[in-house]
């Protein structure tokens, strides 16, 4: 048989094939990155807002608890937003010049309430309730990130559904003693960040995560109608 091609062929052949293949993964990987980036999700992207409302300073610095503005969260779907009213029991005494509160008088003074950029928000057709994950032992960091360090507030997770099912399937990894849910820059116990509950040192999240699982009766809710009712 004449050899019909040249033999340099094969090597471009190949090299070709294994071009194309290199590529479709290229475009794969990209279009994957895409989707996932705070383009997207606004994961990790700070928004404007009417006032530059600082987490860090309210709930680290000046340690005000979550509930003092969320007044809600623990009993209700819905975690609440404060009122100027609230703002107004420390601002009409402290920075009352200040020029960045200036829209937080004007609100109060007009008695109109303030627009804060929504954050967080799902779809209509997925039901979520906050007071049910609060009772079970699952903390507001765990969802929202370390709120205590941020300036300004952005979204930590994508809140797709996998997200949502990422814990449904294993609480046990979330899972916190109750009494830290509020804590804003919470720990999972680790060999730096030990953790004490009931006089026990937990130096890792899945034994403290089976026993609370036991102990507060957490279900792994994964059927349909648990979110789309
Ligand atoms: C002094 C009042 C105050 C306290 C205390 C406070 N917050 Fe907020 N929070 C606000 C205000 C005002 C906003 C709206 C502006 C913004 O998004 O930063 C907000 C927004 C949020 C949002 C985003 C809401 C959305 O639009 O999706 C989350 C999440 C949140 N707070 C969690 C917490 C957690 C967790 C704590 C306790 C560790 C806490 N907050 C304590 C006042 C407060
Ligand atoms: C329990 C008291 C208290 C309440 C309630 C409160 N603040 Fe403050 N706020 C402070 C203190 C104290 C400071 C001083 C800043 C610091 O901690 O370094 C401050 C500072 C600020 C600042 C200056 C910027 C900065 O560094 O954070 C803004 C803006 C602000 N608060 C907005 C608000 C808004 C909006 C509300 C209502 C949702 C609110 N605050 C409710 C105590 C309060
Ligand atoms: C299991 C995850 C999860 C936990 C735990 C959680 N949140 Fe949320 N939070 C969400 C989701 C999801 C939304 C958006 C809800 C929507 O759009 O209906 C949200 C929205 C909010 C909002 C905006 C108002 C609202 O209710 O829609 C605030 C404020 C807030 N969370 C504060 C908190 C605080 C404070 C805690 C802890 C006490 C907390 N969250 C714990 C997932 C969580
Ligand atoms: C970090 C863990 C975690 C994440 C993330 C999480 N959940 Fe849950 N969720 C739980 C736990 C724990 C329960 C309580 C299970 C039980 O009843 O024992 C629960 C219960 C629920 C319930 C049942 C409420 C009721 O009244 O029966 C709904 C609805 C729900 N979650 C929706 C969501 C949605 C929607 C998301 C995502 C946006 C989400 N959850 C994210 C842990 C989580
Ligand atoms: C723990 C809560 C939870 C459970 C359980 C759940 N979903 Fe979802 N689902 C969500 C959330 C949150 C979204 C919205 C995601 C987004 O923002 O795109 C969603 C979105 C969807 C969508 C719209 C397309 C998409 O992926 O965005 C479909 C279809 C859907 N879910 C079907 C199902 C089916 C079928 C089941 C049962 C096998 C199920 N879901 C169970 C939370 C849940």
């Amino acid at each position: 048989m004449p050899q019909i091609f040249h033999r340099s062929f094969n090597t471009i052949a190949r090299a070709s094939i294994v071009g194309v293949v290199l590529l479709i993964a290229a475009i794969g990987f990209i279009s994957w990155r895409v989707n996932r980036s705070a383009y997207i999700t606004y994961v990790k992207e700070p928004l404007p807002q009417p006032v530059p409302f600082s987490h860090r300073h309210h709930t680290v610095t000046d340690g005000i608890d979550c509930r003092y503005c969320h007044t809600t969260v623990e009993t209700s779907w819905y975690a609440g937003m404060p009122s100027t009213h609230t703002c107004m029991t420390c601002h009409s005494q402290l920075w009352v010049h200040s020029p960045m509160l200036a829209p937080v008088r004007a609100s109060y003074r007009e008695d109109k309430p303030i627009e804060w950029t929504r954050v967080n928000t799902l779809p209509d057709f997925v039901y979520f309730n906050h007071a049910i994950h609060i009772h079970k032992g699952i903390g507001c960091t765990t969802c929202h990130g370390q709120i205590g360090k941020m300036a300004i507030t952005y979204r930590a997770h994508t809140l797709y559904m996998r997200w949502c099912l990422s814990c449904h399937n294993h609480p046990a990894r979330y899972v916190r003693p109750r009494a830290q849910v509020f804590d804003p820059i919470y720990h999972r116990p680790s060999e730096k960040h030990p953790l004490v509950y009931e006089g026990v040192v937990y130096t890792r999240q899945m034994p403290l995560g089976r026993l609370l699982v036991k102990k507060y009766r957490i279900q792994s809710l994964i059927s349909c109608d648990t979110c789309h009712r």
